[in-house]
Parts: structure tokens; C-alpha cells; sequence
């Protein structure tokens, strides 16, 4: 919305949230403390927030006053009824549909922004459509494609937009607005089912490239193979691509879990188990990769980590982004913390708060020295920088690949551990060769 209003200057964007202490922090004059990390999103608010981009708790009157309303809210997985564990929860977006349909007045274009299952747009509409009174909606669905981290440059550089809908004049309204920045022929105008499926195939097919290059990453370590000089020759292929093939921790973020699980959903429902399970397992791979790093952590740490102090460099689930949602991170964390680990974790934008919260477990209040001398339950604190997490571990792990690990001071770091000491570099970003050189046994992805 705010690069909308950037690019858009008659148009007036509201943006509304039942959450006040949200919303007011969206509002907070000092940009710096806006609840999102994006790169470049402080600078767009800078120029139009009070402009043409608002931010309000009065949920009604925006609505009442907007031609055109963007669902933006969350789709989470289910956690118990019916579907539990894999499609989506709707509730939020039917009581936002509820809620337009109540106070829209007039003709009102109703875009689903939320990535939705197939076929939701048709319940969106039936709420609307049981509103009587003088109004009239039309449901569009265009999903959004951007990536956390880069966000800005995706929707200011977008490889396409894709409109969704029944209503040829709904659709030319929205095409208008990208029109401001976007090439005609880049935006794509599809039917409605067409496009909320587009959306959860490209999450599929995208974390599926993941999935695959971390199942031969495996496979490169047990066979002397380097993952990155096969990612290198097979991304060569115009047919392949080089993009997304980072061998790493397994993907996380709030998308790909959640929308191949959605997917492997509605194949069930549709009765296509074959289909369902071949999805499925790349989740099923994802979940086994992270587990396989805390394992084989463990077992070069010969074959214990209780009450050893571990480094842990990265939190997020990638660099550049203060977002934790499905971080490997998380579930390395745990399996360590389960096998009595101290970690000492250090991440340039996770509060320790988030982190607290993602490992169900409160900072332990005094700083481990490692040394074995732990109890058998594991901990973790908050570290200020790699060298204060590295004092006295036995181990550092790199799990985001945020820029500033790739050019730690190695010499710097070992001297701080204890000896044998290792790196873990789940990323295969750190200077392996200087690590090496400052006497750090290294493990690197896809490598061994
Ligand atoms: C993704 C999609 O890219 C985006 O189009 C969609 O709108 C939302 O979901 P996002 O989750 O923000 O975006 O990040 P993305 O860059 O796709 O990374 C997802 C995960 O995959 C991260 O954990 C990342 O570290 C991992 N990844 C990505 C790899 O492990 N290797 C790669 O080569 C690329």
C-alpha cells in the first residue's frame, strides 16, 4: 500500500488494523521504529505518510469511504478442527468480508490480497451479496508476489501482476493503479480460480527448487560432490535457471509451509492423493533437513552438546528481515535446547523477546561459560555480536546468511573458543578458508 501511495499520488490510501498499539507504531514519527523491517520502506513512508498514506483504527469509516478495499489479513494454517495442520484459516478473512459488506456504501471493488485457497473469492462474494441496501461489490483476486528482505525493489520492479476476476471494469480499475509504474504487458488479467492458484504453484514450484538442491546438498556430502559447483553447472541450463538454488537450513518464512500445505489440502479434497503426496514431501524434506543440522552438530561434537556452550549467528529466517515466521532457525534451536545445548544467539534484528517466544522458553538468566560445566537442561541468551556468542563455545553455527557473518574476523572468533572448536555454516556464506586457517574444524552445506 505505501508503494501504491508512493506511485499514485491522487489516490488516498488508508490503511486500517484493529490493533491500535500497531497502528500507532506505524504512525510513530520516528522511522526508524516502524514494526516491519524492510529496506527502503522507511524512506517511501517518509515521502507519503500524511500525504496521500494513512494509517487508522476507524475501520468503518475507510471502508465506508473506499472504492476500493485490499483484504490483507492473515491466512494462517489451522491448528485444530477440521483440516488442522494443513488449510488455511479463514476466519479473519470472513469477518473482514463481513465487515466491508457492512459498511461499504455504494459500488465497491473488493481485492483479496491475503494468499487464499482456490476458490475463496466465491465465498467473499456470497458474504457480500447477502448485503442489501443500494450496494453492489466485485470481487477481484490479485496476489502479491514480493519477497521479505527486498520488498520494495519486487513491487518497484515487479516480473508481473496478475489480476484475477469476472468484472472487466474492476479489473481496469486495478490494472490502472499498476499502471502507474507497471508495463501493460506485464500485468496479467487471468479468471479468479486461475489466479489464487497461481499463487500457491509459484510458492510450490519455488520452495520445491529449495527442497531439491538441499536433498543433493546431502547427497554432495556423503559423496565428496560440492552442491554449489552443481548448482553453478546445472543453473547454466536456461531450461533450470541459476536462481533459488541455495543449498541452506530449508526454507522458512509465513508462505511456502503454509501454502504447500494448503495445496496438499485441497488435492485430498479434490481426491487426488497422488498429487497431494507429491507435494507433501517437500515439506516433509524441508522439516528433515533442519533436523539432519542439529544432528550432525551433535554428532561431530562428539556425540554430545549438553552443557556445551554453541553460537548461534542468525535468527531470521533470512537476512535483511526481522521476520522469524517457520525460521530453521527455530527448529535447529530446539533440538538443540532438547539435547541440553547453552546457545548464545545473536541476530542484527530478532528481539530477544521474538526469540523467547519462537523457542517457548525464557533467556536463562546467567551467560554460560561452556565448558561442560552446564546443567542438563539446555538454555539460551541473547549475545550483543558473533565474538561475545563465540566466547568460550565449542561451536558456531551460521544459520541467516546476513551480510555482516560472511565478513567475520575468524582469527578474531577462534580465539575466543574453546578447543576443538567448529563452524557450522548452514548457509555456506563464511570465509571457510580464513575459519580454517584460524584452526576452526569447518562444516559448510552441500560440502561436508
Ligand atoms: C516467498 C516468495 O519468494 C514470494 O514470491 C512470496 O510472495 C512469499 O514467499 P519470502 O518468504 O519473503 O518470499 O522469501 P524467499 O526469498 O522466497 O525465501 C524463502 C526461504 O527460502 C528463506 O528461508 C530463504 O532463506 C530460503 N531460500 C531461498 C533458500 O534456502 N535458498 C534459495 O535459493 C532461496
Amino acid at each position: 500500500m505505501a508503494v501504491i501511495a508512493d506511485r499514485c499520488s491522487e489516490i488516498q490510501v488508508t490503511v486500517v488494523d484493529l490493533n491500535a498499539e500497531r497502528i500507532a507504531a506505524w504512525n510513530d514519527p520516528d522511522l526508524s521504529k516502524l514494526p516491519v523491517y524492510e529496506p527502503g520502506l522507511d524512506a517511501v513512508l517518509g515521502r507519503c505518510r500524511g500525504r496521500n498514506l494513512h494509517f487508522s483504527t476507524a475501520v468503518d469509516a475507510a471502508i465506508a469511504s473506499a472504492d476500493m478495499v485490499f483484504l490483507s489479513v492473515n491466512t494462517p494454517t489451522k491448528t485444530k478442527g477440521l483440516g488442522a495442520g494443513q488449510a488455511s484459516d479463514l476466519r479473519w478473512i470472513e469477518a473482514s468480508a463481513r465487515q466491508v459488506a457492512a459498511c461499504a456504501r455504494g459500488h465497491t471493488i473488493v481485492v483479496e490480497k491475503s494468499t487464499l485457497p482456490v476458490r475463496t473469492a466465491a465465498v467473499i462474494q456470497q458474504i457480500l451479496d447477502s448485503e442489501k441496501g443500494g450496494k453492489s461489490f466485485s470481487v477481484l483476486s490479485n496476489p502479491e508476489f514480493l519477497a521479505e528482505g527486498t520488498a520494495i525493489t519486487d513491487l518497484e520492479n515487479p516480473d508481473r501482476v496478475l489480476i484475477g476476476g469476472e468484472d472487466p471494469e474492476a479489473i481496469e480499475a486495478l490494472a490502472g493503479i499498476y499502471g502507474h509504474w507497471v508495463a501493460p504487458e506485464q500485468i496479467l488479467r487471468t479468471n479468479l480460480w486461475s489466479s489464487e492458484l497461481s499463487k500457491l504453484t509459484a510458492n510450490a514450484f519455488l520452495a520445491q527448487r529449495i527442497s531439491s538442491i538441499n536433498s543433493i546438498a546431502a547427497f554432495c556430502e556423503a559423496t565428496g560432490a560440492d552442491v554449489r559447483e552443481v548448482a553453478k553447472a546445472i543453473g547454466m541450463d536456461s531450461r533450470i535457471g541459476p536462481k533459488f538454488l541455495q543449498a541452506g537450513p530449508g526454507f522458512g518464512g509465513s508462505c511456502f509451509q503454509k501454502d504447500i500445505l494448503n495445496l496438499v489440502y485441497l488435492c485430498r479434497h479434490y481426491g487426488l492423493e497422488e498429487v497431494a503426496a507429491y507435494w507433501e514431501q517437500v515439506v516433509a524434506l524441508n522439516t528433515w533437513q533442519q533436523h539432519r543440522i542439529a544432528r550432525l552438530v551433535v554428532t561431530k561434537l562428539f556425540g554430545t552438546v549438553t552443557g556445551k556452550r554453541l553460537a548461534v549467528l542468525g535468527f531470521a529466517f533470512k537476512a535483511n528481515t526481522n521476520d522469524t515466521r517457520e525460521s530453521p532457525a527455530i527448529r535447529i534451536c530446539r533440538d538443540l535446547l532438547e539435547e541440553g545445548a547453552q546457545l548464545a544467539i545473536v541476530d542484527p534484528k530478532v528481539p530477544a523477546a521474538q526469540i523467547a517466544k519462537d523457542l517457548g522458553q525464557a533467556p536463562s538468566a546467567q551467560a554460560s561459560d561452556g565448558g561442560g560445566g552446564g546443567g542438563a537442561q539446555g538454555g539460551w541468551q541473547l549475545a550483543r555480536s558473533a565474538v561475545e556468542a563465540a566466547a568460550g563455545a565449542d561451536a558456531v553455527l551460521l544459520l541467516t546468511e546476513w551480510a555482516e557473518f560472511g565478513e567475520l574476523d575468524w582469527e578474531g572468533v577462534a580465539a575466543v573458543m574453546r578447543k576443538p572448536a567448529w563452524l557450522f555454516d548452514a548457509r555456506a556464506t563464511a570465509d571457510g578458508s580464513a575459519a580454517r586457517a584460524a584452526g576452526l574444524n569447518v562444516w559448510v552445506q552441500g560440502q561436508g
